[in-house]
């Protein structure tokens, strides 16, 4: 799909991104927009080879795409000063390769904090409400009447909450959590909610009744909730991950959650996407959504006008809007 086929400046998006103010952001200054239409979802390193071809200013692409010394080095020799990441994770981008090459890299934080925090909260609840598994009890025509034992979960309420990667999306869903409960127990004349900052991880995994993941992934966070620390938690914690999956190992995590039936995780990543690692599907134990932690229409119109705003800063000498080192 192209848009403004006489602009001066080639700009191609890997992907048709949600709403119309990113198009209109890239056609008013001038850019000639080349949307890729292609089906597949994941595209690969030789798909988008093909569609920087000789000449393109910057790419719009997305967390599911390798961006590495190959796909830079081929943006950089047709002329390409930018290439904006559609998320705020940018594991899937070298940077270090990008600077090689001359090209900025953009990511779009702000826009999906509230978002993705809402999401990291649902799951915490549906795990510890058990509401998948009640569904699925219901539409397959189980339910007879109410019973004493009937999907009996946990009580969120006056629960202590632990939060790993206390950044912008970790502490907003610190903040949800204590502001729905603690406002609660205020108004009931028990115990405020109380924050600390744990001095360790293994102190959370230890104290916490729900934990949440929040850090980037990167090398020091690379299976950072392993066997080991998975022992460490309480054997009816709530584990939720919406950072990236690789935080958590997932074979270790399978095998948690058939020996602990009372351990519960609500997961909207995974180790290796789009799959899920083997017994994982058969757990009535987890929660699993697809990785649509930032799916809501505000924020993902959002994210796509920051990252049509991050090339078009480059390519024409604005500030970029956001970007992973700043
Ligand atoms: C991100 O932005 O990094 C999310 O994972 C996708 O919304």
């Amino acid at each position: 799909e192209v848009w403004n086929p006489n602009g001066k400046y080639r700009v191609v998006s890997t992907k048709s991104m949600p709403g119309t103010r990113w198009i209109n952001l890239l056609i008013q200054q001038d850019c000639r927009l080349e949307i890729c239409t292609e089906k597949k979802t994941i595209l690969s390193v030789d798909d988008i080879l093909a569609l920087i071809g000789d000449r393109c200013d910057g790419v719009i692409g997305q967390l599911t795409e390798d961006w590495g010394e190959t796909l830079f080095s081929a943006l950089s020799k047709a002329g390409g000063k930018a290439f904006s990441n559609m998320a705020v994770g940018y594991n899937n981008v070298d940077v270090e390769a990008a600077n090689k090459y001359g090209v900025a890299v953009g990511n779009t934080p702000g826009v999906l904090t509230e978002t993705t925090a809402e999401l990291a909260a649902s799951l915490s609840l549906a795990a510890a409400r058990r509401i998948v598994e009640a569904d699925e009890f219901m539409r397959a025509g189980k339910y007879e009447g109410w019973l004493p034992h009937l999907f009996v979960g946990n009580l969120l309420k006056g629960q202590t909450v632990g939060v790993i990667g206390a950044g912008r999306i970790g502490s907003a869903y610190a903040r949800m959590m204590v502001i729905t409960y603690g406002q609660f127990l205020k108004a009931n004349g028990e115990q405020p909610v109380t924050w600390k900052r744990a001095s360790s991880m293994e102190e959370v995994l230890q104290e916490a009744d729900v934990i949440s993941l929040h850090p980037i992934l990167d090398k020091t966070t690379y299976h950072l909730v392993n066997k080991e620390r998975l022992a460490l938690m309480k054997k009816e914690a709530i584990l939720v991950n919406c950072s990236r999956g690789p935080v958590v190992d997932e074979v270790a995590l399978v095998e948690h959650l058939r020996e602990n039936p009372m351990f519960r995780v609500g997961l909207d990543v995974f180790e290796d996407e789009p799959y899920m690692k083997p017994g994982l599907a058969d757990m009535k134990n987890a929660v699993v959504v697809p990785h649509i932690a930032s799916a809501s229409k505000w924020t993902r119109e959002g994210m796509a006008t920051l990252a049509a705003l991050n090339v078009l800063g480059k390519i024409k000498g604005y500030p970029i809007w956001s970007n992973p080192n700043s």
